[in-house]
């Protein structure tokens, strides 16, 4: 038996055994999910794949969101993206912050350093994010008219979808359109956009990127609506009200982004989120796993546990999820230990680094991509 299996089949039995206070927010079938993909025998992989080469393909295609200020420095950086993922998402070169230095002016560099790795590697591309609240440059958090926030908007749009048309074939269109607290759908976020022109926003921008690429798949993407926690409970639900409320007024979203931040010490409400993903596919929409980690600043310290908590919870939240639908992406927000933007808001408490990763800082498979093989190729 391997330590990791050795600490899933305590946390199996004997969940008062790892000290871990309250109980594990874990299911036991989580758990001995997790077991039988960690004690299958893990398959041959290919030696890392060169540039240029065929991308490996499987029934849910996987990938990560990339730094373009690390990637042309670090080899193995490259050589990990290159080996296990199908598609990459620019983690900031295409937010307003980094590509809009002024009204009128577009900043293409740090998107397009990931967006030409990626035609080079063969790799696809999902763009993130055409409308969010945040990384606002300071030019247009000032704009102060609904007809400056409606031209702004559009041109953004316009120029951007129309510079990455066959590229980007998936979009998250609008990140985060509801407030942290809502349980109601028109407890948007307050941002420029919902500001100056209310839900009106979200229509326009949706609209105008699939009259600029009628062949992109538009995502409405969100986060804090995976675990029992009553606010997400809340927020689950208004998100729900929000995509039937737009749908009903025709608004051309193909695809409901979960983001996947998950907190790792509390549980994933099953039944709530089979619930969301059981709407959205009787919407005709696809679900996609967006931003996929685990925050671990509230998980015990040892490395072996940790690792074999977020590998159970991983499996927790893509079998619930592909129970209902087979998601269009997996994606983790990063992809090694090495650089997450965990530690920004969750660092831990006895200084050890976070691991939310499905790699090590070494560029080691941990079981968490275990996990997150086994769900991509299709439960094989
Ligand atoms: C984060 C990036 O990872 C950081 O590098 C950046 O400084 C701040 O934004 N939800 C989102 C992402 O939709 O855009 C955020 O990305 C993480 C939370």
């Amino acid at each position: 038996m391997t330590k990791i299996d050795d600490i899933l089949s305590s946390l199996a039995s004997r969940r008062g055994a790892l000290g871990i206070a309250g109980g594990l927010a874990v299911s036991a079938a989580a758990v001995a999910g997790a077991r039988t993909v960690l004690s299958q025998p893990v398959p041959a992989r290919t030696t890392p794949a060169s540039p240029g080469s065929a991308p490996v393909t499987g029934p849910i295609p996987y990938g990560a969101s990339v730094s373009s200020d690390d990637l042309p420095k670090d080899p193995d950086y490259q050589r990990a993206l290159i080996r296990y993922c199908q598609q990459v998402v620019p983690e900031y070169g295409l937010k307003w912050s980094s590509i809009r230095p002024a009204s009128g002016k577009f900043d293409w560099g740090p998107a397009d350093a990931v967006i030409d790795f990626a035609k080079v590697n063969r790799l696809g591309v999902r763009g993130h994010t055409l409308v969010w609240y945040e990384a606002m440059p300071d030019w247009a958090k000032k704009i102060s008219t609904a007809a400056e926030a409606e031209r702004e908007l559009v041109t953004h749009i316009e120029t951007v979808v129309s510079r990455y048309k066959g590229v980007i074939k998936s979009w998250d269109v609008v990140n985060e359109p509801l407030g942290e607290k809502a349980i109601s759908a028109s407890q948007l976020r307050s941002s420029v956009w919902s500001n100056l022109l209310g839900e009106r926003y979200l229509e326009i921008a949706f609209r105008t990127a699939a009259r600029v690429d009628p062949d992109c798949q538009l995502v409405l993407n969100e986060y804090g609506i995976e675990t029992t926690i009553p606010q997400d409970r809340g927020k689950r639900t208004a998100f729900r009200d929000l995509i039937r409320r737009l749908k009903d007024k025709g608004v051309p979203i193909h695809g409901i982004g979960i983001q996947g931040h998950i907190n790792a010490e509390r549980a994933i409400d099953t039944e709530g989120l089979a619930s969301l993903v059981g709407e959205i596919t009787s919407m005709k929409m696809a679900t996609l796993v967006t931003e996929l980690d685990m925050i671990d600043n509230k998980l015990p310290g040892p490395v072996e546990v940790r690792d074999a908590l977020t590998a159970a919870k991983t499996y927790e939240l893509l079998d619930t999820i592909t129970r209902v639908t087979r998601p269009s992406a997996i994606i983790t927000w990063g992809i090694t230990d090495k650089r997450t933007w965990v530690p920004m808001w969750n660092k831990r408490d006895d200084g050890r680094p976070n691991r939310p990763l499905p790699l090590d800082a070494d560029y080691r498979p941990k079981p968490m991509w275990s996990v997150i093989e086994y769900f991509s190729r299709g439960r094989a």
